[in-house]
């Protein structure tokens, strides 16, 4: 492959991730600059003279670009390099079809796929046909490469009826659950953040996780017991910047269900550079499907990458748990996240004023992990006087709150 492109270092850098996740090796790249992409080429004769004669020097047989080229130009590009040119929806709609793992996000692919290829028909296919299968001819593109419009537009027809099926058999479970009166969690994130690496330290099941952006583009869901809670796990797919138009849908209906849970967990990767911007990112798409309101919690990722981090929450002003400082792939904080899980999910809390001895300096050092000291002086004699902010699970594990009488009359 010879990547292409004219953007920010940071841009080229998620195009590296994408072939990378599409399988590609990158032999080159070659960088521009130009104003006004040109009608016919995208890239001026120069331009397009350095890229071809890369192109021979490396034998490749794939030219990606960070940009959106229209039909006529892939096509040109195309005669002119002799090889395959993939843009990023290209590029993208791939890696999709790579990965759709359920019967409804298979579906939604191949409606992205046909929708993509309708506009594309036009094109002189015949010059490239021989080069059948790999890198943006993956799925129905190969198939359907012969047929007119007029079948294509049956087969998104098709697809469409069997969508909504899926979907109303999907709304069905939910319903399900919801009579099981489950209190269900979303995990989202931006794309490589680590949520199928979290999802799998939490559920302990083998969903396949990878150094792959869209490592998962289906809601993975799991029933899973935090302390005396059963709850259902639903995993997303990862966000990405500028999504192609033609994959929101599918995108979206995968986060349905985070859109109905009951927690989201928020995944981030703490130690990316571009963290706010990632952050803005999911919290607008979390908008767009009026999933806002649903009540989150931060997860600041792979803090094993932090030098210095230490497993940490963060707490509001009212002490409602808002960021949890942890390591999915080490398993640091996993522990504070399923208390921080049932905390959030089941229950009272209760302030406590307590005082620990001087032996008691690693029941203090959790408590810290865990945000629960609201204030403490640190007494003369050694040990701690302090006041806790304790759910009424966990202040009952450590006896210092009676259990329930199993007797006592119900307070109406
Ligand atoms: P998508 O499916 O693309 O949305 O990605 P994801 O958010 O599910 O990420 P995934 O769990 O696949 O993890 C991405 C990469 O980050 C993998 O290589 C993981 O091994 C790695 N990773 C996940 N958690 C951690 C962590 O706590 N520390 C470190 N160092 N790496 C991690």
């Amino acid at each position: 492959m010879a990547g292409t492109s004219a953007s920010r270092d940071d841009d080229l850098e998620e195009l590296r991730l994408l072939a990378r996740a599409a399988g590609a090796v990158t032999v080159d790249e070659v960088l521009g600059r130009w104003r006004t992409p040109d009608a016919r080429t995208f890239i001026g004769s120069g331009k397009l003279e350095e890229l071809a004669s890369v192109v021979r020097a490396h034998e490749a047989g794939l030219v990606l670009f960070n940009h959106t080229l229209t039909p006529s130009q892939e096509r040109n590009l195309e005669k002119a390099l002799d090889v395959r040119v993939v843009d990023r929806t290209g590029l993208i709609l791939d890696i999709f079809a790579q990965r759709a793992r359920s019967f409804e996000g298979k579906l939604q692919v191949e409606l992205a796929q046909l929708r993509h290829l309708s506009t594309r028909l036009v094109r002189g296919w015949t010059h490239l046909e021989r080069q059948k299968g790999g890198i943006g001819l993956r799925g129905p593109g190969e198939t359907q490469l012969e047929t007119d419009k007029r079948l294509l537009a049956n087969r998104i027809r098709q697809i469409q009826k069997r969508l909504e099926k899926v979907a109303q058999q999907r709304h069905q479970g939910r319903q399900a659950r919801k009579r099981a009166e489950l209190p269900v969690v979303g995990l989202v994130g931006y794309t490589n953040a680590g949520k199928s690496t979290l999802f799998n330290a939490l559920t302990e099941a083998g969903v396949f996780a990878a150094d792959q952006l869209f490592a998962t583009l289906d809601p993975t869901v799991r029933r899973l017991r935090v302390g005396s809670l059963d709850l259902v796990l639903a995993d997303t797919v990862g966000f990405v910047r500028d999504l192609p138009h033609e994959l929101v849908a599918a995108f979206q209906s995968t986060l349905q269900e985070a859109c109905e849970a009951d927690l989201i967990l928020h995944v981030v990767d703490a130690s990316d550079p571009d963290i706010d911007e990632r952050l803005r990112a999911v919290t607008e798409v979390l908008e767009t499907i009026g999933a806002v309101d649903v009540p989150q919690l931060l997860v600041y990722n792979k803090i094993d990458l932090i030098e210095g981090a230490v497993v940490r929450t963060d707490r509001d002003a009212a002490g409602q748990a808002e960021r949890l400082w942890m390591s999915a792939a080490t398993g640091a904080g996993l522990d504070e996240l399923r208390l921080l899980l049932e905390e959030r999910l089941s229950g009272r809390r209760s302030l406590y004023q307590v005082q620990l001895g001087p032996a008691e300096g690693q029941l203090h050092a959790r408590l810290f992990r865990e945000g629960r000291i609201v204030s403490e002086v640190i007494l003369e004699e050694g040990g701690w006087q302090m006041t806790l902010d304790l759910p009424d699970r966990e202040a009952i594990r450590l006896g210092w709150l009676a259990p329930p009488d199993p007797d006592a009359e119900p307070v109406a």
